[in-house]
């Protein structure tokens, strides 16, 4: 990517931020997705008074970009004040549909960069289910033959 696609894309991220719902945490985050064909799709925290019912940032943006009919993407960064990483259920979110993306952090100390698979390693992922399925249709087949 060039460097003002970046750019665009931080300064996109800094706008979500600033659409951010959160009033009980008061802690604002902003995500900016790229997809393969060049399009942003943007999200942000948006909290509950039932706070499970919270969703962050980048679930927002990904949930937002799939149900918008985008499958593949280039670039995810996230915008906070302090610099943080994605917490672990978004780890998982991004772990299985960016795949491919560089997860883009900013800090106050500038620019870091990630991936789905060193968010998360080990991750719980389609093969383990198919695993699953295959030990279980293995299993029946045995139990017809006896
Ligand atoms: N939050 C995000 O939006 N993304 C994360 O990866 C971590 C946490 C939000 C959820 C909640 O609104 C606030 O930050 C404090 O947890």
């Amino acid at each position: 990517m060039i460097e003002t696609d970046s750019i665009s894309l931080i300064e996109y991220a800094k706008g979500m931020q600033s659409r951010a719902y959160a009033p009980y945490s008061n802690f604002k985050v902003g995500a900016a997705l790229q997809t393969s064909c060049g399009s942003i799709i943007g999200g942000c925290n948006i909290e509950s008074v039932s706070y499970g019912l919270t969703i962050c940032a980048e679930r927002v943006a990904i949930f937002n970009a799939i149900s918008s009919g985008y499958k593949t993407f280039t670039h995810l960064v996230l915008m906070t004040d302090s610099g943080a990483y994605p917490c672990g259920a978004c780890r998982q979110i991004i772990f299985e549909f960016c795949p491919l993306a560089t997860i883009i952090i900013i800090t106050p100390q500038g620019i870091e960069y990630t991936t789905g698979q060193e968010l998360l390693p080990y991750a719980f992922n389609k093969s383990d289910l198919e695993k699953q399925t295959g030990e279980i249709l293995k299993k029946q087949s045995l139990e017809n033959v006896l």
